[in-house]
């Protein structure tokens, strides 16, 4: 286990660049191995996740070589190549690997399992198993939909026409690339639109697909060409970045590369709506939209989160909850259910963390409602969650003491170099606790 402490501290100045986009890097990989020919993959995130996937493609015969860090050059062995894995496939912390391999796998000639950490264990499962059965794929679970996932292989898939009841870009994706496998047309549709990356990582490889906002249409019988994908820096590692420097007196910071796809960026319109003050300038497209942020600190109140934005920013709610207890008044989050079955359940890790911290927050099933004040600092438990242990780490920079924060190690699942990058620009952050 390995603990963190961070302590008070500021402003934060400097130039950030975080690492690669975590759900691109897996997508890359996947689209890359199942690809005619060689791709190139550059800002590739070297996390435990996204390597997760990559080394799974390795058990399935895919060479796969990283000349350096952040690179990878995948041999692409083209829609029906990959080989049985010789023993179950280890997706680690990743629910997009685990469900994304869930679709891709159920069309394979081959039996695979699927199992993950501790975490991973606990999350659901039947919301990929569901569609994908009713396509004609074999997916046992444990009891209760958890993981291990053993698939079938050989089985005769068919497009669907699927209304997702949850919004979730893994469960849109898994049908996905299951519908790369069928005879026919598979279409999905969402309740609230979803980041379509692997939509558009589709139309990249030159697979004919429709699509538009919470919809998507393929057919089977297509193929995938490799081609080059350079990765963005992700915008949810950028986010504790964004908040820090809001909320420390002082400071000013630079943002570069970073993604900035509307789907992905809700929490810059909620902290801008509490007053941030956050410049989106040299907006460019490589594949994707990229940008640099200059974040500037600025005085926070609270909002209540609009309705709409929750999909729009569903991995930044810990670090948002952070910037609540920071603001002047009252935040109220609503319709973000979702956050209790990520890597932890985050509305009960967020909520007893900062009440420790001596924060004002309320659970609600669905939410939270926060208070802002100020943080006293003391232990809390990230319950091995990688966001939260993040968030918490920009809680110390406002604390009056140390805030111990507990179990930091999955840091490295989305995030490696953190602690060396926040401290490059402020933050005083211990990881040899
Ligand atoms: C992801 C989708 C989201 C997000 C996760 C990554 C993806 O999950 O929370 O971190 O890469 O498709 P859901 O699809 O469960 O909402």
């Amino acid at each position: 286990m390995s603990d963190w402490l961070s302590a008070p501290a500021g402003p934060l100045r400097g130039e950030v660049r975080v690492p690669g986009d975590k759900s691109i890097s897996h997508r890359a990989v996947m689209l890359a191995a199942l690809a005619e020919g060689t791709s190139r993959i550059t800002g590739f995130l070297e996390g435990e996740d996204t390597r997760a996937t990559a080394r799974a493609f390795a058990q399935m015969s895919v060479r796969i070589e990283a000349p350096q860090a952040s690179e990878r050059i995948v041999h692409g062995v083209g829609l029906r190549g990959l080989l049985a894995p010789n023993a179950p496939i280890d997706c680690g912390n990743a629910g997009t690997g685990m469900r994304l391999f869930a679709g891709l796998l159920a069309g394979q000639a081959f039996e695979s399992t699927l199992t993950g950490d501790a975490s991973l264990s606990r999350r659901p499962m039947r919301r990929v198993i569901e569609p994908l059965t009713r396509m004609g794929a074999s997916i046992e679970a444990e009891p209760g939909g958890l993981p291990p996932l053993r698939i079938g292989g050989h089985r005769e898939l068919r497009g669907i026409d699927y209304a997702l009841p949850v919004a979730s870009a893994q469960v849109k994706s898994a049908v996905l690339l299951a519908g790369m496998y069928a005879q026919g047309e598979t279409q999905v549709h969402e309740p609230h639109a979803t980041r379509d990356y692997t939509e558009s990582m589709l139309r990249a490889f030159g697979w004919p697909i429709e699509f538009g906002s919470g919809w998507a249409k393929l057919s089977g019988g297509h193929r995938l060409r490799a081609t080059d994908i350079q990765v963005p820096a992700d915008f949810s590692s950028a986010a504790f970045f964004i908040a820090a420097a809001t909320l420390v007196a002082g400071s000013e910071i630079i943002l570069r590369d970073v993604g900035i796809n509307a789907r992905r960026t809700g929490l810059l319109h909620a902290l801008r709506a509490m007053g941030a003050d956050i410049t989106v300038t040299n907006v460019r497209r490589g594949g994707e939209p990229i940008a640099d942020l200059v974040v500037r600190h600025a005085p926070l109140h609270g909002i209540e989160v609009p309705l709409e934005l929750v999909p729009d920013m569903i991995d930044e709610f810990p670090i948002l909850f952070i910037a609540a207890g920071a603001a002047q008044g009252t935040t109220r989050i609503r319709g973000a259910a979702e956050l209790r079955v990520k890597e932890s359940d985050r509305i009960a890790v967020m909520a007893s963390g900062m009440r420790e911290l001596g924060m004002h927050v309320e659970e609600t099933p669905d939410g939270a409602i926060i208070e802002g004040g100020t943080c006293n600092g003391g232990d809390v438990d990230s319950a091995g969650d990688h966001r939260c242990a993040m968030s918490f780490a920009v809680a110390g920079l406002l604390a009056r003491e140390r805030v111990c924060i507990r179990d930091c190690a999955n840091v490295a699942t989305s995030f490696p170099g953190f602690v060396e990058l926040a401290n490059g620009c402020g933050f005083r952050l211990n990881a040899g606790a």
